[in-house]
């Protein structure tokens, strides 16, 4: 009974046995299919014997995973390793996780492309010298890397790391990258990139525009090394609204904080030592899981933050920012908020961060970068010319009510001068000249100089305009080096039509106070005329509401402005002006204009002949002396004007087609016209002396009278004097004596205009006479 039931028995134990060791050999003969390239890694790291890595089958090995076989999982971190890292690490094609980090391996990295499997990869704190940047194609499951502390070579963020579009972390601080920050990783490109650490390379640049709409929780960007660092507007933080932890100290980003109130998970927000500057936002303040913000060492502005010290820990030490009081909480001066909110308006640059401490904008111990103050404590002065400011005029200016000289020149601002503005009762000028405001200019009181020349866009609608794009033209510094002088700026198509004629307003500007205006125009229009430097040019409120007013005043009067602290000079209300037709022209400044000019000595650079004959173009052409409208070869007047001049039929088109052509007026005009051209004659010694012009353009006056004689001579000059008469008799008028000997030589000379030309420069023309002259 029991024999059948053994004999059973024996024969499946047997065949137990044999199945063990068929199964056993299996394994031994079978190893794994990644042991090469294991024990290529075993051999380049020195065999370490602490790691008990001798059996054959690295699936045995301590700190290695494998599932079927094949490794998934190496992680030998902190293990006092040395050596470097196998290419072929690249043939583990099941791998995971490898975790090497905190040795002292050196080397460079081996490129892990195509291992689609891999997740997390941490090779920091050791001495890696090499990041090849097509590391990470096709590591389409990456999470997490870890790269920081290494002895990289300088290296940027590869492309390739658009192929991880799986990454959660991406960390290499202090790892020697340089470059800019490129725009995927806050794009698209990564929907679940949480964290990325950056601090303590060689980034420069500004954040890219992509992070704002990313959702990075820790963004650590502090303490780059390289010559700018980090820099530009921190502004789309705003946006970012995943942010738990930022750190971007030790930078230099400029420019205010912006609305933090949508960063409700905030709780580390560190950005000292960098250039911010602006109020620090309530919003900041409000956070209600902030727990350690640091501020100091920046330009920030405004009263000094109040934090909830119990909960927050605070790093901002006192006169370490620009704050105007010390004490948290504390609302500034009211004249220091206007200042703020204009230089909001501005984007709070650091020109006026750096330079406005205190509380107190006339303080005399702390000059306020572009404020002048009276005695009594109130701002008068305000220069912010030439600061290169981008952003709008701020209707608070208003506000400063003792102001007398606004003058913002030279920047690129951009919006409309704010009607606001003319409620300035104090205010004697303001000047806008050089920026890329636009619109309509507000009506100011009649005495108030408004200065608009070198802004393209002025007195157009401004529907077409979107605030913050600068509309039209670049940079609005004139370009020739008579751009100064000639000045009709965008008015120079009306120009034309106000002038009416080329020839009447040239010879209005030299025969004295005649204001000579032929082809008079019945629209209302009218000019003043400042000094030869400055053209104003004003749009006319009245009438057609299309018009412009020339003012060309006397600029010495006020001087340009000062950033000095106090201010003497007396403003320009005691500006005569003579009417005749539609030019108003300055009796100051006609003065100065022709003895200035002759003895429209003290001008002999050729460079005021060139203006002026810059001027005759414009009145000519009706064109601007830099009119970047115009075909490149056709922007610089004076050079088109040449190339037109050479023909009658180019020299006709190029004539203001507002002037009505006859065959007497284009004689007179092409006179003009060839005056115009020695006048800027390339080679200074060829140009003319400013004697010799006179002669030439009062000749025309001579054929150039009015259509209609002005009722209002209130000068009491005829128009059929000649110069010389009518000087005098204008001298008579003025009576105080302001002429000096040098004008009496003068007038004494021009009364023998016939015998005094000077001579002819060479070069110059044979078709100016003596006996044209007169
Ligand atoms: C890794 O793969 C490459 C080819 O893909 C091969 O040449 C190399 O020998 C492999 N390394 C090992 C250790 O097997
Ligand atoms: C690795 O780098 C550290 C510091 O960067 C250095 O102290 C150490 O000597 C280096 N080790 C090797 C083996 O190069
Ligand atoms: C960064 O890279 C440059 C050039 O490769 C090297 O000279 C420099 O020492 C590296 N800096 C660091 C901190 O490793
Ligand atoms: C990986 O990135 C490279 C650019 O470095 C690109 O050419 C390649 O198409 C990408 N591969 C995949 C699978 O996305
Ligand atoms: C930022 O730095 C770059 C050089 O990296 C420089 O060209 C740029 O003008 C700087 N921008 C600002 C706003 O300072
Ligand atoms: C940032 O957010 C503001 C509102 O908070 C929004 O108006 C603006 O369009 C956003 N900008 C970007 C680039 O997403
Ligand atoms: C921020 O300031 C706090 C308080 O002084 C300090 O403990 C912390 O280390 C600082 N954090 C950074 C990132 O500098
Ligand atoms: C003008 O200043 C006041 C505070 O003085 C501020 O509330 C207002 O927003 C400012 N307006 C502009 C346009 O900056
Ligand atoms: C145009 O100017 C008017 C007033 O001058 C202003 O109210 C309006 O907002 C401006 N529009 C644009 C687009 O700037």
């Amino acid at each position: 009974m029991n024999k059948p039931s053994l004999g059973f028995s024996f024969s499946s134990f047997s065949l137990f046995l044999l199945s063990l060791f068929s199964l056993t050999s299996s394994v031994y003969s079978q190893s794994s299919p990644d042991a090469a390239a294991m024990q290529a890694l075993k051999t380049s790291i020195g065999n370490p014997p602490n790691l008990g890595w001798t059996d054959p089958n690295p699936c045995k090995w301590e700190h290695v995973a494998c599932s079927d076989n094949r490794v998934t999982k190496i992680q030998i971190g902190s293990q006092s390793l040395k050596g470097t890292l196998p290419p072929d690490l690249r043939n583990l094609t099941s791998l995971t996780v490898l975790e090497v980090m905190k040795n002292e391996l050196s080397g460079p990295i081996p490129s892990l492309a195509g291992l689609s499997s891999l997740q997390e990869v941490l090779f920091n704190d050791n001495n890696f010298t090499y990041f090849p940047p097509d590391f990470f194609s096709g590591l389409t499951s990456l999470q997490t890397i870890s790269l920081d502390y290494n002895s990289f070579e300088v290296w940027e963020i590869p492309v390739s790391l658009t192929n991880a579009t799986t990454l959660q972390k991406f960390s290499a601080n202090g790892a020697n990258v340089t470059g800019t920050i490129p725009g995927f990783l806050g794009g698209d490109v990564f929907p679940g990139l949480k964290s990325l650490n950056l601090a303590m390379n060689n980034l420069h640049g500004q954040l890219p525009e992509s992070f704002a709409g990313s959702a990075i929780e820790t963004l650590w960007l502090n303490g780059q090394n390289s010559d700018t660092k980090l820099n530009g507007s921190v502004s789309l933080l705003q946006n970012m609204t995943s942010l738990t932890q930022v750190w971007l100290h030790m930078n230099q980003f400029t420019g205010p904080l912006p609305d933090l109130s949508g960063l409700t998970g905030l709780k580390d927000f560190s950005l000292r030592d960098n250039q911010l500057t602006g109020i620090v936002p309530s919003s900041l303040v409000n956070l209600p899981g902030l727990s350690t913000v640091n501020l100091t060492n920046n330009l920030l502005q405004g009263p000094t933050p109040k934090f909830d010290t119990s909960k927050i820990r605070v790093d901002m030490r006192t006169g370490s920012n620009s704050f105007c009081l010390d004490d948290p909480g504390f609302p500034c001066a009211s004249q220091v908020n206007i200042l703020l909110s204009i230089a909001e308006s501005v984007g709070y640059p650091v020109v006026f961060a750096q330079s406005w401490k205190g509380n107190n904008p006339c303080d005399a111990s702390q000059i306020w970068k572009g404020i002048s103050c009276d005695s009594g404590g109130s701002i008068t002065v305000v220069n912010f010319q030439n600061l290169g400011l981008t952003g709008t005029i701020s209707s608070n200016f208003s506000q400063l009510t003792s102001l007398r000289h606004l003058l913002l020149s030279g920047n690129s601002l951009t919006g409309t001068i704010p009607t606001e503005l003319t409620t300035l009762s104090k205010l004697e000028k303001l000047d806008v000249s050089n920026n890329h405001i636009f619109g309509k200019v507000p009506k100011f009181r009649q005495n108030v100089i408004v200065n608009i020349h070198g802004n393209p866009d002025i007195g157009k609608d401004n529907s077409s305009f979107t605030p913050g794009t600068p509309p039209g033209g670049s940079s609005g510094t004139p370009g020739t080096h008579s751009g100064e002088t000639s000045s009709s700026g965008s008015g120079s198509k009306n120009t034309g039509k106000i002038v009416g004629s080329v020839i009447g307003a040239v010879c209005g500007a030299f025969i004295v106070g005649l204001g000579v205006c032929l082809y008079t125009r019945k629209r209302k229009r009218s000019s003043r005329v400042q000094s030869p430097n400055t053209v104003v040019i004003h749009p006319q409120n009245a009438g057609d509401g299309n018009g412009v007013k020339i003012t060309v005043t006397n600029s010495s009067v006020n001087g340009g402005g000062s950033d000095s602290h106090s201010l003497t000079s007396s403003g320009p209300s005691d500006i005569h002006v003579v009417e005749a037709g539609n030019m108003v022209i300055s009796i100051q400044v006609l003065r100065n204009c022709t003895y200035h000019l002759a003895v429209t000595g003290r001008v002999t650079t050729k460079v005021d002949v060139f203006s002026f004959g810059v001027i005759l173009m414009e009145l000519i052409s009706g064109r601007k002396a830099l009119d970047e409208t115009q075909p490149e070869d056709s922007v610089h007047l004076v050079t088109w004007f040449r190339r037109m001049h050479i023909n009658k039929d180019t020299f006709r088109k190029a004539i203001d087609q507002t002037i009505e052509l006859g065959e007497e007026t284009l004689a007179s005009v092409s006179t003009v016209a060839e005056l115009a051209g020695h006048c800027c004659a390339r080679e200074p010694y060829q140009r003319p002396d400013m004697g010799h012009v006179v002669n030439v353009i009062s000749s025309l006056a001579e054929l150039w009278k009015p259509a209609e004689p002005d009722s209002d001579d209130i000068y009491g000059i005829d128009l059929d004097m000649t110069l010389p008469q009518a000087l005098k008799k204008w001298q008579a008028y003025e009576g105080s004596g302001n002429m000096d000997d040098s004008s009496s030589s003068f007038l004494a000379s021009a009364d023998n205009t016939q015998t005094s030309i000077p001579t002819r420069p060479s070069g110059f023309a044979e078709s100016f006479t003596s006996a044209d002259g007169r």
